[in-house]
């Protein structure tokens, strides 16, 4: 993705191949900073405190993290331990899971000496799957924006930030987007601001912006209203799991957005590359859905006149709070998920995964 004209992933290798860069996300749309990751302790602060975040982005971060960890400490167990804790850094999305299935029979069939460099080898394969997975679902997904266009600017909303910023590149849901914008059709998004973390406001939309796609922010709870008085013609979100049913979980409040859909007769697709696709789970019943620090909901983050950027706390002291981070669409709300295989629907899953 094109940023200030020059191009960018959202991670990569520094030059001397000890440590990797990476956007810090939590400093988005106020200031764009690139940071130095060079160890296991910091990619887990990275991926806990949401520096990194998307659901594919952090399966390949966890798998660069592995390699890192080998740098400082290249033996069995802290191998496994490594491994343990990248998993346990974000609970909900398998993508984590899936980068360390992945790694750790590739890395012990090998000799201690030959791990660090395959594991560098592997993480950076990873990255460059990613990359064409979503080029993939770009294209299966500018087919459904194709069919659904009719020379007048076409509505869709999309919940959280699934786009190249939630991935290596190029993103899930906003790549269609992206694509459809790039063949010149005329596409507006609505962009859900995504509370507590507002991913939509700061993230989504920022992308959107430097991209030229024309968007606009609306708070979470407009999205159901505009679908009534017909101005969303589609819904695209990504998920953070999908199971075997079909079954979506993903950023808390989408499940509000398909309900809406649904109503409105307004189709609602899914966006996932495979890695995110969970045929171990046959349902969405045993998904562990990552509760995270009440101040995210108690306190607000924005940029005060002088340009810095604060905190301000928006409830009583007395109150309480939570944070469940993500929720469930069942399968029966969703129309279609599109992966790097094609669309296909939410119970036909096992014939494209
Ligand atoms: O908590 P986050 O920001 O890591 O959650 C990400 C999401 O839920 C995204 O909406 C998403 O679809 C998965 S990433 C393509």
């Amino acid at each position: 993705m094109k940023i200030h004209n020059k191009n960018y992933r959202t991670i990569w290798p520094c030059a001397n191949g000890k440590a990797l860069n990476i956007i810090d996300q939590t400093r988005l749309p106020f200031a764009f900073e690139i940071i130095e990751i060079s160890n296991l302790p910091a990619m887990i602060k990275a991926i806990k405190t949401m520096q990194v975040r998307g659901a594919p982005l952090i399966g390949v971060a966890a798998a660069y993290g592995l390699a890192l960890s080998l740098l400082n400490e290249n033996t069995e167990v802290a191998l496994y331990q490594a491994a343990k804790d990248l998993i346990a850094s974000r609970p909900t999305a398998v993508n984590l899971a899936w980068a360390m299935q992945r790694m750790l029979p590739k890395l012990t069939k090998l000799p201690l000496n030959e791990r660090v460099s395959a594991a560098w080898q592997e993480a950076m394969q990873m990255a460059e799957e990613d990359v064409l997975q979503n080029q993939q679902i770009a294209m299966y997904g500018l087919d459904l924006i194709k069919r659904a266009y009719k020379n007048q600017p076409l509505n869709i909303l999309t919940h959280c930030n699934a786009g190249w910023l939630a991935t290596v590149d190029h993103g899930t849901a906003l790549a269609p987007i992206y694509a459809a914008h790039d063949a010149g059709l005329s596409i507006h998004v609505w962009v859900d601001e995504t509370r507590p973390r507002n991913q939509g406001s700061s993230l989504t939309a920022w992308e959107l912006a430097q991209h030229g796609v024309p968007h606009t922010v609306i708070c979470d709870n407009a999205g159901g209203h505009l679908m009534q008085i017909g101005q969303v013609d589609m819904v695209i979100v990504g998920a953070d799991r999908v199971t075997k049913n079909g079954d979506v979980c993903n950023k808390i409040g989408t499940y509000l957005k398909a309900l809406a859909a649904f109503d409105n007769d307004i189709p609602f697709y899914v966006a996932v590359p495979s890695p995110t696709i969970d045929l171990q789970l046959n349902d969405s019943s045993q998904i562990q859905i990552e509760q995270r620090s009440n101040d995210e909901v108690a306190y607000m983050q924005g940029l005060s006149e002088d340009g810095n950027l604060q905190s301000i706390r928006i409830m009583p002291v007395e109150s309480m709070a939570i944070n469940p981070a993500f929720d469930i669409t069942p399968a029966r709300l969703v129309t279609g998920i599109i992966t790097e295989h094609g669309v296909c629907a939410p119970n036909q899953l096992m014939k494209v995964a």
